[in-house]
């Protein structure tokens, strides 16, 4: 959570350290190497080199991070009756930020090397050690706070007064437009409001392939309640959230921890902050936060702007401010985190096994052979057929054996051979990914025994 960032410091450093795990370098490598390969994320902007720490998602890729937002979207906003979602502007007006408080503690401690002047976080690196860039010990300045926001200017003008900012957080958004979402929604405390959308920071040292970056997504949603029951509704986030990573993202409970931030290390608006943090191949690192935010938000902008920004009881009447639990997720993070807890090399093969639900394509059919006419119009037409129905993927390269390897890296659940006794029977070879097991089934019950199988 933000105020992390803001205490930085010996205890931060000794708890990084600790969390360290037995680097794992290679396993990420693959993952990295395997996610250009099929697809999942490349280089950004790779024609020109690159530009550092940045990444794009390729079409299996954005499959995988736009189901994992639309299952999200699904669970907390549409089959609930208490929360409501919006889209809002990534630039905002800057009164905002000076009101969140984001522009006077948004910031990372960091150091500088006097010979190669690349900066560091603070908390990153021993200052005692050489500088990890160019090799030079006893050369850091001291620790410096530096803003993260991005900031750019409003028309053609760069002038101060033109100043904006991109948006470092999707949860101002939700605090601005409070009172013209409660006026529309009608929903009366406790209800939530949900977003997902870009975040930008100018982290000083991004890194671990999509885990840091500058531009990244989170899905948030403010709830908002009475001061008194808070407890109540944190403790029932911190469930929702567990069952979120073990139930929908089907990450193994063993690899997430939770972490009680401590007072010195919470954002200035939060009053209790759990961290869950996810064991990933370069140490435990925050993968999601909860925070209490009290009426930090919605009291700060009513006296920065001026509006009434407190919440009416219909029944007694009684005005105030609401409090807010805010549960927060990253979407790159749980796309790195599905992509490693669905790694497998087993068999001679590297498989994703990521939850079908989840997985970019539902199923792939391959004809047996690419030269017979006759195959490729039937497995032509189951394609076409399945495809009113699942994301499907068509492959009719290389030889059968070629073709399991690819979409188990993949990650496609289902693969479906139509060969000579397809013709002759009107069944097909239905290969599950995880087993490996082959079963024939009629090509006229295949989708719902796909729908059956993926639900
Ligand atoms: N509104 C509260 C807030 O923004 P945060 O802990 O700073 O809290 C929330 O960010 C989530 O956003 C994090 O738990 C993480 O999943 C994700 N996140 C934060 N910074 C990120 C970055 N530089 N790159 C990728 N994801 C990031």
């Amino acid at each position: 959570m933000v105020g992390s960032r803001l205490v930085g410091g010996r205890r931060r450093i000794i708890k990084i350290l600790r969390n360290m795990k037995k680097d794992t370098p290679d396993l990420l490598e693959k993952i990295v190497s395997l996610a250009k390969r099929r697809g999942f994320v490349f280089p950004s902007s790779e024609i020109y080199g690159g530009l550092a720490n940045t990444w794009d998602y390729g079409p299996v890729g954005t499959e995988l991070k736009n189901n994992i937002k639309q299952l999200w979207w699904k669970r907390f906003v549409q089959s609930r009756d208490d929360i409501v979602g919006i889209d809002a502007a990534l630039i905002m007006n800057p009164k905002v930020w000076e009101a969140s408080g984001h522009l006077e503690n948004f910031n990372d401690l960091l150091v500088e090397c006097k010979k190669c002047h690349n900066r560091f976080r603070a908390e990153q690196v021993d200052l005692q050690a050489p500088c990890p860039q160019c090799g030079e010990k006893g050369k850091f300045t001291d620790p410096l706070q530096f803003n993260i926001m991005f900031k750019t200017f409003i028309g053609s003008a760069e002038e101060k007064a033109n100043v904006a900012y991109l948006r470092p957080e999707t949860a101002q958004a939700m605090f601005v437009d409070f009172k013209n979402v409660l006026s529309v929604s009608r929903k009366q405390i406790p209800f939530g409001i949900a977003q997902i959308g870009r975040a930008f920071r100018n982290e000083i040292t991004p890194g671990h392939f999509i885990f840091r970056t500058r531009e990244f997504e989170q899905m948030e949603i403010e709830y908002f309640i009475r001061g008194e029951e808070w407890e109540k509704y944190f403790e029932y986030w911190r469930k929702e959230m567990w069952d979120w990573m073990t139930r929908d993202l089907e990450l193994d409970k063993k690899d997430i921890y939770e972490i009680d931030v401590p007072e010195n290390e919470r954002a200035h608006y939060s009053k209790r902050t759990i961290d869950f943090e996810y064991d990933f191949l370069f140490g435990k690192r925050e993968l999601y936060g909860l925070a209490y935010r009290t009426d930090f938000d919605l009291k700060n902008h009513e006296k920065a702007s001026g509006e009434n920004l407190k919440y009416k009881d219909p029944e007694i009447g009684e005005e105030f401010w609401p409090h807010v639990i805010e549960p927060t997720w990253g979407v790159d993070r749980s796309v790195l985190a599905v992509l490693i807890n669905s790694y497998c090399e087993e068999d001679g093969r590297v498989v994703l096994k990521i939850p079908p639900r989840l997985a970019p394509f539902k199923a792939a059919v391959f004809p047996l052979l690419a030269n017979k006419p006759e195959l490729i119009k039937l497995a032509r037409k189951i394609y076409d057929d399945l495809r009113q129905k699942f994301y499907v993927a068509w492959d009719d390269r290389g030889n059968i054996g070629k073709r399991y390897y690819s979409q188990d890296e993949i990650g496609t659940p289902y693969c479906i051979t139509v060969d000579f006794e397809s013709l002759e029977k009107g069944d097909v070879t239905v290969r599950d990914r995880d087993t490996m097991k082959q079963e024939r089934i009629k090509i006229d019950e295949l989708a719902a025994h796909l729908e059956n199988k993926l639900k």
